[in-house]
């Protein structure tokens, strides 16, 4: 039997405030929930929707410290963007506040203070690094050395990015601190933590057996966490970046990140509602869901569960829709190697877009396994769904009915049997469309909504009113009134999904108070009703605008390579066979020019130790020619001759390119007679 609630508390993960919003934050956590909160508002629900920036934590204050700047004014600058690119794109939160908030201080201190007066924390010293030039604690993020696993000397103490192992600061060989470089020292530190363990018996009733409708990803997580056993968990960290630990002799401790991120979401909803938050966190018939993404699972399902469960007086979680993550071009979304679509840039780069996106990340969205955005997809489905079908139905039903009937709902006279059977279509919409998002099937359920937009495009394409009109206005009024009333019920259908293009489609339509329970209905529109001035609802995306986005990628990609020092991918391995096939010589220049119309191109005459050839090659923005006469270089001299620009060259002179894209010359050192064998 599923629990009857009276309302819906919406929360979606905070994001950390050190970074701008990208496209994999919208898929997997703030599209859903904005369809989910906006169709609970339709269906004229009780819902509260909650969001804010998570300020705290190591990679901010890391980051601070290398802009040479303070933890504020990182989070102030990124908060307001987040903020700012969240409302633009339609996002409905009834809060967006932040957790260097007053009242979300005040808020995870007493919290914790809560918890600590009634004995749910242990008290635990152990040995932490220390850096002695800083006199601070080393987080583990702050301690880089050598990998273990992988002998990458750049590992952080946490994690080594370059074979991505989980590390612990102790593993790490040769560390030193990443605030002075010193060799950082161990030395004795008190933490508290939240017992786990304890809490393990009713975590594994109330999630493996009593919650078993559960996203099977989500509920698989957990089931592997509470498999393994589960273990202590420090929930203090000694930094000067976040909220104090209001306990005596906590100086320089502050709470775990994600031990106050969570009650940012109890935060927020005092902020917004202070005389009546209690009932939205502690009223049984509050339905409390939580929207993240894959890598929060255990926080939320487990962590902040005991937390609430600890103090007593909260409620918990009914479900939890993780998504998985949305990759980029092939490639994981990474906030540090700027691979990502940012959402402030797209709404600059597209403006008046945002259903575009909403529709693709929807469409795309990992519900229950990683998937790609790539930027010839979202073209296509612009091009082909939003504008060949959804845009281009609307438009012919709205420009028909203002050429045959002067704008004016025309009445609907015998239908046929096509009529009756599209018209049909619509009975069970409302129920499927519903059966689906109930149940946190936002594809499906854009599917169908879609599928609608189908049945529309199909029935003007079958009809052909244009035709008709010729001959038979009454059957043509009956054809755009079911196109206008189909059109009508776009406007409801995609409410959740795509607010812009349905406030637009009200509009055209000139009608706004459109309810979700009339979504099904083929009598929205009266007859005689007069509609508006017909207007496209989507543009076409042409190929130039896509391929820009492609080279920001690339470009970003030149630029990471660049600062990581990261070489090409090492080809294929040859046999030894294979390589003595390559002749490789030194030649000595005798002459080099520039060849006429080839901006790249220089064209060398080498003394080879056997009377000379000639060779061209790519060097020309690098070398002047002059300074090359009487140099020697490393050329492979058995290298089929090919013709270039009209010049044959015989051969191919070496050089190496760096990751942006330079070259230089590979040159033997010291004396070398021309022709001498390179092995
Ligand atoms: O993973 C993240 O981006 C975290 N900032 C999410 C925090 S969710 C909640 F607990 F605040
Ligand atoms: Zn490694």
């Amino acid at each position: 039997m599923s629990k009857e609630f009276k309302r819906t508390l919406i929360t979606s993960a905070l994001p950390y405030a050190n970074g701008p919003v990208h496209i994999g934050h919208l898929a997997g956590v703030y599209v859903p929930a904005d369809i989910y909160a906006r169709y609970l508002r339709l269906k004229g629900e009780e819902v509260l929707f909650i969001g804010g920036s998570d300020e705290h934590g190591v990679p901010i204050a890391l980051k601070a410290k290398a802009e040479g700047i303070t933890p504020q004014e990182v989070v102030d600058r990124y908060h307001f963007l987040i903020k700012k690119s969240f409302e633009e794109l339609g996002i409905t939160f009834d809060i967006y506040s932040r957790t260097t908030s007053e009242v979300h201080h005040k808020t995870a201190s007493d919290f914790f203070r809560r918890l600590y007066d009634k004995g749910e924390f242990l008290e635990k010293t152990s040995e932490q690094y220390y850096d002695e030039e800083a006199k601070q604690f080393l987080a583990d993020r702050y301690i880089v050395g050598t990998c273990p696993h992988c002998r990458n000397e750049r590992a952080y103490g946490d994690q080594c990015e370059a074979c991505g192992t989980s590390l612990s600061a102790l593993d790490l060989i040769n560390p030193r601190s990443a605030i002075s470089g010193s060799v950082p020292v161990l030395k004795e530190t008190k933490h508290w933590y939240l017992p786990l363990d304890k809490h393990e018996p009713w975590l594994k009733q109330w999630i493996l057996e009593d919650h078993k409708e559960w996203k099977s990803n989500v509920y698989g997580q957990c089931k592997s966490w509470l498999d393994m056993g589960l273990q202590p968990r420090a929930v203090s960290r000694d930094l000067d970046w976040g909220v104090p630990v209001p306990v005596e002799g906590a100086e320089g401790k502050v709470l775990y990140v994600w031990f106050d991120a969570p009650i940012g979401y109890i935060s927020n909803t005092i902020e917004l509602l202070p005389d009546e938050w209690e009932k939205w966190w502690k009223d049984e018939e509050t339905k409390l869901l939580h929207f993240i993404g894959k890598d929060n699972i255990v926080f939320h399902c487990i962590v902040f569960p005991s937390m609430l469960k600890a103090d007593g007086t909260y409620i918990l979680p009914e479900n939890v829709p993780a998504n998985e993550f949305l990759n980029l071009e092939g490639d994981k979304i990474s906030t540090s190697r700027n691979w990502a679509v940012w959402l402030h840039e797209y709404l600059e780069d597209f403006p008046g877009k945002q259903d575009v996106l909403r529709y693709v990340l929807t469409a795309n969205a990992p519900e229950t396994k990683d998937n790609d955005f790539t930027w010839k997809d979202f073209q296509a489905r612009n091009n082909n769904e939003l504008v060949a079908v959804f845009g281009n139905f609307v438009n012919r039903a709205l420009v028909l009915t203002q050429k045959y009937f002067d704008s004016k709902i025309p009445q609907r006279g015998e239908l046929t049997e096509y009529d009756v059977q599209t018209l049909e279509e619509f009975s069970t919409v409302k129920k499927d469309l519903e059966n689906y998002l109930d149940h946190y099937r936002f594809r499906d359920a854009l599917k169908e909504a879609m599928n609608l937009a189908r049945i529309g495009n199909k029935y003007l394409a079958d009809t052909e009113p244009w035709k008709v009109a010729k001959t038979d206005m009454h059957r043509t009024a009956t054809i755009l009134n079911i196109a206008l009333q189909i059109t009508a019920n776009l406007a409801i259908a995609f409410e959740p999904f795509l607010p812009f293009t349905s406030e637009k489609i009200k509009k055209l339509i000139n009608k706004t108070d459109l309810k979700w329970s009339e979504l099904g209905s083929v009598d929205l529109l009266e007859s005689g009703h007069a509609i508006n001035q017909p207007e496209l609802l989507f543009e076409k995306i042409e190929d130039a605008d896509i391929e820009k986005q492609i080279q920001k990628l690339q470009d970003a990609k030149k630029a990471n390579e660049l600062k990581e020092h990261k070489a090409e991918p090492i080809k294929e391995n040859i046999t030894f066979e294979d390589f003595t096939k390559l002749d490789i010589r030194v030649g000595k220049v005798l002459e080099c020019t520039k060849v006429p119309k080839a901006d790249k191109l220089l064209q060398f005459k080498l003394d080879d130790g056997h009377g000379g050839r000639t060779i061209l090659s790519g060097i020309a923005r690098y070398y002047k020619p002059e300074d090359l006469i009487g140099k020697n270089v490393c050329f492979i001299a058995n290298l089929a001759p090919r013709k270039i620009k009209g010049i044959e060259s015989q051969g191919m002179i070496l050089s190496a390119e760096s990751a942006d894209g330079s070259i230089s010359l590979i040159q033997p050192q010291g004396e070398t007679t021309p022709g001498s064998r390179i092995s």
